[in-house]
């Protein structure tokens, strides 16, 4: 708290002001008391003297009158007495009267003149100090009657149990203060604390939107609050609108909404793979994975460190000490952090509950997901793995980190709990199912809390983030906020939104590419086609997802309806070998073989055939110089979340030909509208694409090429990025913004 000392000079003052006034006031006031009590003493000294004159009829009777003294001086507080005369001389002294006290010296003050009670008589009383050392109050005072004056009486009293009355008085009121003022302070600090925490409180679930209570003395703040994160939003949106997203424009935005921090990444596979040749040396592989061709040109662009598995035969020998290797190799632009996984762990939580489990469950394919215990087991440890690797890496209180997958449901909370104030931003980059769908999986409920740990959830389509946000409102105690989109649980708010993820623009790997012409010779004479024959490409994993038998038999289909292009359009399918490890997917390669072998059975000649299947892992440059060859693509996904093998081959044609056949059950169809998009399923309809597609002339293909290059150019991956970290910074902003009103003790 920065007011403190403040606070407690001005308690201080305050209570010192208060302490002296009162003292001030205790002073005077005891001091008349007192002064009150000893005058009242002696007049009634005086007034039993007189009554004893006046039963012994005058002062003749001196030992009467010396014992009367005496017996006045027994009174503790009485120190001495004396008579005296109205001639003013002595007529009897208690012993140790002060000579300096004589009649003499007094009498002129008592004023007593002869003439008995006519005379002016005025008492007399001083205080004074006398020897040795004490404070006295000295009064003399007449002695009469109606008819007679008999003198005057001297008495001196004792005055130092005043003084100390005084002190022991002094010294109550100023603990008394003390006590009191500090007691008040306590009750005035706690109670303020307590009423600025329920206000803070308050005030914080108002704007969070998170209490149905509306005080109207907040309204004014919370409408300030309002306006200012609206023109945030707003600057942010007329940034986020119109012009083109390149890698430099990324890294500003990170620099500016972010403050430059680099960004820490978690995805289950790592963008470069070091191999092991065959020829003994160590190859550098790029995996097939659409999450890793688009978020590795968001790294280069932004630098930080990807955390991801190590699995490549010869990943370990090329790492630091730290696990570490900087890539892309010769660029080194950004850190790869390998994670070592035992056999039992990848086969658990990688091939067990991801792929066996997640990956049939979130995709429409017919494909019987397996939920085995013993895998969740492992998943939940290897996320927690990563949450420790993660843990190392960051070196701010508050990183950014860009959790990808289904790899990684529980990461988002375990990172939540080990770093409350990160910005947790989660893409789940395939298709999340509908509730009933979801609760096939026995620990649905702990997925969904375990996403709700992020920042931000993106899914590729808006169908997909409803279908999260009907899952969250019905597996889970949470609040939907759907004005904005966001899941409000245990005080935390997550915005669930679609962010349809994309490819750099322009393409470097289009960019390195031969020219078109050359492609489409090379690749024609390879294949052993004629020069002038047409070619179809689909570039795949080997995933039953992707529909590659279905698209077999819509080639077969074609050939059936439209003989004509027996001999001259052949289909060159990709198929990289994928999760081989799991039947489902062993199983797949050699059905495609004897599909795609029967199929060329029925129809080949001797010098062509129509499936030219190539089950290899084949890298970005021989892919690219494939697409730039190809007269058409046929993406035939059964389910898929994006796709971007159809943004891809849109980025690899600077000539603005070639077809796209797009299966409408993938993202990337609900974009590209000048694709001709079909039910892959449906074999009529896909062969009839296919047919138009090699029918197309020139002019169509171009009108459509370049209305789905100018969309893809302006929705690149950079966008993509850019749009989730200006969302980040927005809610970072909210919460820096909430929490400036709350006490800090309060957090
Ligand atoms: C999909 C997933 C990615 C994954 C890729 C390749 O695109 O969304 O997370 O990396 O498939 O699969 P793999 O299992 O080889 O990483």
């Amino acid at each position: 708290m920065k007011n403190t000392p403040v606070f407690i000079i001005v308690w201080f003052a305050t209570l010192s002001i208060l302490v002296a006034t009162a003292w001030w006031i205790v002073t005077q006031t005891t001091r008349n008391w007192f002064e009150r009590d000893v005058t009242l003493r002696s007049d009634l000294v005086a007034s039993s003297v007189r009554h004893a004159l006046l039963q012994d009829s005058g002062l003749e009777n001196i030992d009467r009158l010396r014992e009367l003294l005496r017996d006045i001086a027994r009174d503790e507080r009485i120190l001495a007495a004396s008579l005296c005369n109205p001639e003013m001389r002595r007529i009897t002294a208690t012993p140790g009267f002060p000579n300096s006290l004589s009649c003499q010296k007094v009498g002129p003050y008592v004023h007593v003149t002869k003439g008995g009670a006519q005379g002016p008589w005025t008492a007399w009383r001083e205080i004074t100090e006398l020897p040795p050392g004490g404070q006295v109050h000295v009064s003399a005072i007449p002695l009469m009657d109606d008819l007679r004056t008999y003198g005057f009486i001297v008495l001196i009293q004792d005055l130092s149990f005043v003084a100390r009355r005084e002190d022991s008085t002094q010294r109550f009121l100023l603990w008394a203060f003390v006590v009191l003022a500090t007691l008040a302070s306590i009750v005035t600090l706690i109670s303020s604390r307590l009423l600025r925490r329920g206000w803070s409180k308050e005030l914080r679930e108002m704007a969070r939107g998170d209490s149905g209570r509306r005080s109207p003395e907040f309204a004014p703040l919370l409408s300030d609050l309002r306006d200012l994160l609206e023109r945030l939003a707003k600057e942010e949106q007329s940034e986020l609108l119109g012009g083109v997203w390149t890698p430099q424009r990324l890294k500003l935005t990170l620099q500016r909404h972010l403050h430059g921090e680099r960004i820490i990444v978690v995805a289950n596979r790592e963008p470069y793979i070091h191999d092991r040749a065959p020829d003994g040396g160590i190859r550098v592989l790029h995996p097939a994975s659409g999450l890793v061709s688009a978020l590795e040109p968001v790294m280069r662009a932004c630098s930080g460190v990807w955390i991801a598995h190590g699995a490549g035969s010869a990943d370990r020998e090329t790492v630091d000490a730290r696990d570490h290797v900087r890539v892309p190799p010769g660029e080194q632009s950004y850190s790869v952090r390998r994670l070592w996984l035992t056999p039992d762990e990848e086969r658990g939580y990688y091939y067990g509950f991801a792929n066996e489990g997640l990956w049939p469950l979130c995709h429409v394919v017919h494909a019987r997901p397996i939920f085995r215990a013993e895998d969740w087991q492992y998943y939940r440890a290897v996320n927690e793995k990563f949450a420790d690797a993660v843990c190392q890496e960051v070196d701010t209180p508050d990183p950014v980190i860009l959790v990808q997958d289904y790899h990684f449901a529980l990461l988002p909370r375990l990172l939540r709990d080990r770093l409350p104030h990160s910005t947790i931003l989660t893409f789940w980059h395939i298709p999340w199912p509908n509730a009933e769908q979801l609760s096939i999986c026995p620990w649905h409920v702990e997925i969904v809390e375990g996403l709700l740990g992020s920042s931000i959830l993106g899914f590729q389509t808006q169908h997909h983030c409803n279908n999260f946000l009907h899952a969250a409102d019905r597996f889970l105690e949470s609040r939907l906020d759907r004005e904005d989109f966001a899941v409000i649980r245990k005080q935390r708010r997550t915005l669930v939104r679609a962010y349809p993820i994309s490819v750099e623009w322009p393409h470097h790997w289009a960019a390195a590419a031969p020219p078109i012409a050359q492609c489409r010779m090379e690749v024609r004479a390879e294949l052993q086609l004629p020069e002038n024959a047409k070619l179809g490409v689909g570039v795949d994993r080997l995933d039953y997802t992707k529909g590659i038998e279905e698209r077999f038999r819509a080639i077969e289909r074609l050939l059936d309806r439209e003989p004509e292009w027996i001999g001259c359009f052949s289909f060159l399918q990709i198929a990289s070998p994928s999760r081989t490890k799991i039947k489902r997917y062993d199983r797949l390669s050699p059905d495609l073989e004897q599909l795609a072998q029967r199929i060329n059975t029925r129809f080949e000649t001797a010098d062509w055939r129509p499936i030219i299947l190539r089950r290899q892992h084949t890298e970005p440059p021989d892919v690219f110089r494939l697409y730039r060859a190809a007269d058409l693509c046929y993406v035939s996904s059964l389910h898929d979340g994006m796709n971007l093998v159809a943004k891809e081959y849109i980025a690899a044609r600077d000539d603005e030909t070639g077809v796209l056949v797009l299966s409408k059950f993938t993202g990337a169809a609900y974009e590209l509208a000048e694709a001709l998009i079909v039910n892959p399923y449906d074999l009529e309809e896909a062969s009839t694409a296919l047919s138009a597609a090699l029918r197309m002339p020139l002019d169509e293909q171009r009108v459509r090429m370049q209305a789905m290059r100018r969309l893809i150019a302006e929705l690149n991956v950079y966008r993509w990025a850019g749009r989730m970290l200006v969302d980040a910074s927005r809610v970072r902003r909210r919460e820096q913004l909430l929490g400036l009103l709350s006490v800090p003790e309060a957090r």
